[in-house]
Parts: structure tokens; sequence; C-alpha cells
């Protein structure tokens, strides 16, 4: 039976994230070690384990249909395929990097000198847009270590929470770019339909991950103004309570602003405030 190709990350932090992602949008598959290939359970899908970095490529030449990977190594390798999904995770910048005690202020001031980097594409595109040259020194990795092994006098790296930077005594001179990890399919868009199901399996997974459940009480008179804070996905639900003088309502509210948007609810009068996880959706 002919199946669809998804291409997943083999190893590194990608490849975790992904695998869960796929699980909790009910693509299992077992990876037997070092194999390069597992079979789903659930739906004529194949997934491929492959370099990250290789996976935009891979798929602009038809190896796999679809694949996960960071926009950031779509950017760079220039590969034309379709970011049909962002997965809400691998969320990085790309940034130029330099010595914390270091006297640049701007790129400009980084004329003539040298900066490592595993992103050549995405920093000569940044130097040209900003007048600004240098040499560049392509690396595949431990682009940190680069300035302490006299090899540059800046780097471009991706940056995630800081402590790569911070363990080298390094500092952002400034953003080049925001990425994140995200769902790609090639222009041939072969079984379409099983291709739309895994997008739409994956979305309810991100929305789920993205959303809580918020139930609350509260005095009717107040209904307008908890509504306008709590808006919800399209509309949210009231119900009536014994006490006509209240109704309960519930909404989804985005799990970042949830505490804030508890603390407004409750200035307002609400009670019996409830927050509940959602595991996946379908909106
Ligand atoms: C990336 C990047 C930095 C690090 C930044 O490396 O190259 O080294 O993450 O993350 P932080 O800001 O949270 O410290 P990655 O772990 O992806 O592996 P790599 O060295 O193979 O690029």
């Amino acid at each position: 039976m002919d199946s669809l190709r998804i291409g997943v990350p083999s190893k590194g932090r990608l490849a975790e994230l992904a695998a869960e992602l796929l699980k909790d949008a009910g693509l299992h598959f077992r990876r037997q070690e070092r194999s390069l290939f597992a079979r789903c359970k659930e739906l004529p899908v194949d997934i491929t384990f492959l370099r990250t970095e290789d996976i935009p490529v891979l798929c602009a030449e038809g190896a796999i249909d679809m694949g996960i990977t960071g926009s950031d190594l779509i950017a760079e390798s220039q590969a034309e395929v379709e970011r049909r999904l962002d997965l809400g995770v691998g969320q990085c910048k790309l940034s130029i990097c330099v010595p914390d005690d270091a006297p640049y202020t701007s790129p400009k001031q980084l004329a003539g000198k040298r900066i490592a980097t595993s992103f050549p594409n995405n920093t000569a595109a940044y130097l040209r847009q900003h007048g600004a040259t240098a040499h560049l020194v392509n690396l595949n990795g431990s682009v940190e270590s680069m300035i302490a092994l006299g090899v540059a006098d800046a780097i471009v790296d991706l940056v995630e929470t800081g402590s790569t930077l911070a363990a080298n005594r390094l500092k952002i001179l400034t953003d080049i770019g925001s990425y994140q990890t995200v769902l790609i399919q090639n222009g041939r868009k072969r079984m379409t339909e099983t291709a739309d199901r895994v997008v739409r399996r994956l979305e309810g997974v991100v929305i789920a991950r993205a959303y809580s459940l918020l139930e609350y009480n509260v005095p009717r008179a107040k209904l307008a103004e908890a509504e306008s804070i709590t808006p919800g996905f399209r509309s949210p639900t009231v119900s009536a309570l014994e006490d006509p003088s209240w109704c309960a309502v519930r909404a989804m509210v985005k799990r970042s602003e949830v505490i804030q948007i508890m603390e407004k609810l409750e200035a307002l009068g609400a009670g019996a405030i409830l927050e509940t996880e959602i595991k996946n959706c379908r909106l």
C-alpha cells in the first residue's frame, strides 16, 4: 500500500519534540535501534529519520512528502517547500553575538572582521541588507567556541535560553531572525487526503497545548465585562445557574495569559474559577 513519507529529526532536541507531537496527534510508531524508517499504526504514514538540516532539501526534492524541521533551516537552505503548520515548539532566535566586553554597538562595526556561523546564507543576506561586510567562516557546529579559539571576532548562532552564550561569555549584538519548528510539504502534494489529515491532527494538538479551558461563575450584571476578558475562541458558553442573578461561563483562553485573566475575573467579582488543560481539540 502506498504511504505518505514524513521526515523527522533523527537526533537532537527536535527529535524528541517531533516524536511527542506525532504521538499526541495519534501517530504512533516504534523506532527500532538505528533504523531509518518506522511505519505508523493508524494511518498510511511512514516516518523517515533524517538529519534536521537535510529535511527541507529532501522534502523539496521529493524524497519525503512532508517533514518536521526548523524554519531557520528552511531559510538557510532556500528549499522550495510549503510551510503547512507552525508547531509552537523550538522557538529560537538567530543572533549576531560578540564577547561580553566587546565595544561593538552595531553590525556595521564588524566590517573586515570574521564571523563564524552555520548559517552563511542568512548571515550574508542580513549583512547585505544592512550595508555591512564581513568575512564568513562557515562551520557545521560548535560555533560558540570559535571566538575563544581565535577563529572569529563574532558568531551568528541560534539562541534559545541564552545559556550557551552566558557559558561562553558572549552577548547578543543584534537579532537576525526568529524561528520555530514547523511542518512542511512539497509541491507534489502526494496523498493529499492523508497529508491534510496529518495537518489537522497536529493542529488539534498545537492549539490544545496553547490554550486552557477556563470555567467560572459571575454575576449576570457583570457578564458583558467578563465576556470581554474571556471572548473565547469563537464565543464563550454561558449557562444559567439556580440563582438567576448569576451565570456560569466556559471559554478557551491562551495558556500564557491564564493567570492574568484569572486575576481580572476575580477583581470583577467572579468566583469558582477553574482552569482545565486541554489534551486535544478540533475547532
Ligand atoms: C544550538 C545553538 C546553540 C544553542 C543555543 O545548538 O547552536 O549552541 O543551541 O541554545 P541556548 O540559548 O538554550 O543555550 P544545538 O543544541 O541545537 O546543537 P548544535 O550545537 O548541534 O547546533
